[in-house]
């Protein structure tokens, strides 16, 4: 190397510098490739030093800790319990930016850094280029509890709630929870940056697509989107989606699918998001003889589990694979984060998390809500079962609704105020939320409700939960009477019919030798809550046992903290519960409300039946829990009648052994 000419180079830049202000920088330009800059931020507690240091040695790269650089002012202030000021950060930031430069020109450097907020890491980043951020989040307790066990630092556990109030999370970083080991983060890490130079295909721009889309290009993925062209409806939406939306505006749209398919690589990956069923099907034709090997497909439609299945064999002599994705929050959470359930090839599925894990909603344990469910269809299949659970919570709420509008007489205004009232308690939900906002809203001066036509619809995955549950036999029939329900709303001709042979009044109702109050009501909601949730577990924990899925509950109630449909209070209880028990009804909690709650849920039903108030799925809670509370059922008689006619047997009550018996009947 001619060294002469280097330090003549040098004193030029310096030279340079001095007028532009940025020594270390222009330095960094001029003197060799710029190297990746990985920041690993995160408050005390994360894990960033020890992670850093792990990822710097895996990747061959220096690591610097930015704690070390702090002015000797900063470190007393922080010894004394003092949170630093934005103005005491500066120079310490400035100092960070520096030694990031000099060390990313040599080499390439991790750097770990609380960067807490947005403007300290514009600051570090400040016209820098290949620079990586990794946010190392979790939640208090794990956090406080890493702090408390660590000796010899300035910085005390108390600092960590201030830490916490200040954190701005960023949108664009790798995110990985602070809960896994040194390992299992650096491997994480490395996947991810991995993954993130790739360019992942987005097929199916309609509400739900483009909202993933959005999702994912503020996330900073390099995006393919691909949309089919039909003249005169379906033009350039790929195109338009791009003109539209400025985390859009650096993907490339299609609207023809060899190009779209080329423009991914060589092992591409895509987000298919249409609709379930038929245009699925056409669409995989056409996609799956373009594809190379390597190549991974994830269906986030409301797919039937059997079908995702039956397309995983489709391919299987492609070595291409296909993921089932449940995908919930309709528009809103695909846009801010979803809640996602994804099954098939475990490999498959590591391959593509990073990618999942950063597009998925957070819950309060500051975990992604996007879970590896298990083998072939069981994320549809358990996003099925979401769907389930969430018929029976809106069939719920409308009874409720029903009975103080018109068993109680109460205005809209007045049972907003106590869907408001009970939203502050633990029976806060995503759906009690919408549905305290409905009742308020006023179109044209009038409740709303009031305008809408009554006839509920629907799609196909409450009738699959309520096929399933038949099929595998599994009493939820919660389920089938939420689906009733609409279905019954919507036969307009039997309706009438009935309406007209019974002499049906305009909805008005008397509380004919009967009371009903608001109190009772909330109970009974409570209650019946907890009845439809144990429905919904109990079908995924028979299905798991039938079709061999390994699942875990507690990790599907992880998922359904947050962003998705039937987010509630309640499911964080239950998620805790899982680590205890598989059964719903069998959880501490769960148990109190049954044993306290039941008399009034009996009184409801008799109030409601007598003042003729339609509760279908309160009914249903009703006489199933009835029907388990009974110590001998009438179920006796069926057993003798399947004999009588058929000689099917049956079992003496006082046979321990349980011998099939027949007797002569005639
Ligand atoms: C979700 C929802 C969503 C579902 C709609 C409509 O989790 O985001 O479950 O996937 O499609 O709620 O379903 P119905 O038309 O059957 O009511």
């Amino acid at each position: 190397m001619d060294t002469g000419w280097h330090s003549k180079v040098h004193y030029f830049l310096r030279l340079f510098s001095k007028v532009v202000g940025d020594t270390d920088l222009l330095m960094a330009y001029f003197s060799g490739e710029m190297r990746g800059i990985y920041f690993i931020m995160g408050v005390a507690g994360s894990g960033k030093t020890t992670i850093g240091a792990a990822l710097a040695q895996q990747l061959g790269l220096s690591f610097i800790d930015a704690d070390d650089e702090h002015p000797a002012e900063n470190i007393e202030k922080m010894k004394a319990g003092i949170p630093l000021t934005d103005e005491d950060r500066v120079p310490w930031l400035q100092k960070v930016r520096s030694r990031a430069i000099s060390a990313s020109s040599q080499n390439g450097v991790v750097i770990a850094c609380s960067a807490l907020k947005q403007v300290y890491r514009n600051l570090l980043e400040e016209n820098l280029i290949n620079v990586h951020w990794i946010f190392l989040d979790g939640d208090w307790s794990v956090l406080h509890e890493r702090l408390n066990s660590r000796k010899n630092h300035y910085m005390p556990a108390s600092l960590l709630h201030s830490q916490l109030a200040t954190l701005e999370r960023p949108e664009k970083a790798i995110r990985i929870n602070a809960k896994h080991s040194v390992a299992e983060t650096v491997e994480m890490i490395i996947r991810s940056l991995q993954l993130k130079k790739e360019r992942i295909g987005i097929v199916g721009l309609g509400v739900m697509g483009k909202a993933l889309a959005r999702n994912l290009g503020n996330k900073g993925w390099q995006l393919s989107l691909y949309n089919r062209e039909v003249k005169g409806i379906e033009e350039l939406v790929a195109q338009q989606s791009v003109n539209d939306y400025p985390e859009l505006s650096t993907a490339l749209p299609f609207n023809d699918i060899h190009a779209f398919v080329k423009s991914l690589g060589s092992s591409p990956y895509i987000f298919m998001m249409l609709p379930a069923g038929e245009a699925t099907d056409h669409f995989l034709n056409l996609l799956i003889p373009l594809l190379s090997p390597g190549a991974i497909i994830i269906d986030g439609a409301n797919a039937f589990y059997a079908d995702t299945e039956k397309h995983q064999q489709q391919i299987l002599g492609h070595h291409i694979h296909l993921l089932g994705c449940g995908v919930s929050g309709g528009e809103q959470g695909a846009l801010e984060g979803p809640a996602l359930m994804v099954s098939g090839d475990k490999k498959a599925y590591d391959k593509v998390a990073p990618l999942l894990l950063s597009m998925a909603a957070v819950n309060g344990s500051g975990n992604s809500c996007c879970a590896y469910i298990g083998k072939g269809g069981s994320g549809h299949y358990v996003k099925m079962v979401h769907n389930a659970i969430e018929y029976g919570e809106m069939q719920l709420l409308a009874e409720v609704y029903g009975i103080m509008r018109n068993g109680l007489q109460m205005e809209e205004e007045a049972i907003a105020a106590i869907f408001d009232e009970w939203q502050q308690t633990e029976l806060h939900s995503y759906l009690l939320g919408i549905t305290q906002q409905i009742v308020n809203t006023k179109y044209n001066h009038k409740p709303i409700l009031s305008l809408i036509n009554d006839k509920a619809s629907y799609k196909g995955t409450g009738a699959w939960a309520a096929q399933e549950a038949a099929f595998l036999g599994e009493p939820a029939g919660m389920f089938a009477t939420a689906l009733n329900a609409r279905y019954i709303s919507a036969n307009t001709r039997l309706r009438n019919w009935v309406q007209q042979y019974l002499n049906s009044h305009d909805q008005v109702v008397t509380q004919k030798n009967a009371t009903i109050d608001i109190e009772q009501i909330k109970l009974v909601y409570t209650l019946v809550r907890i009845w439809n949730h144990h429905q919904g577990f109990a079908l995924i924990t028979k299905a798991a046992e039938q079709y061999g899925w390994d699942i875990s509950l507690v990790a599907i109630a992880d998922v359904w903290r947050a962003g998705c449909i039937i987010r509630s209070s309640l499911m964080d209880k239950l998620a805790e519960g899982f680590a205890h028990t598989n059964m719903v009804s069998a959880m501490p909690y769960c148990k109190e409300i049954l044993a306290s709650n039941y008399a009034d849920l009996v009184q409801l039903v008799a109030s409601a039946t007598l003042s003729e108030i339609p509760i279908p799925i309160i009914s249903e809670a009703y006489q199933s829990i009835l029907q388990y509370k009974q110590k001998k059922l009438s179920t006796t008689l069926i057993q003798a009648q399947r004999d009588f006619f058929g000689a099917h047997g049956f079992q003496w009550e006082d046979d321990i052994e349980g011998a099939i018996q027949h007797i002569d009947w005639v």
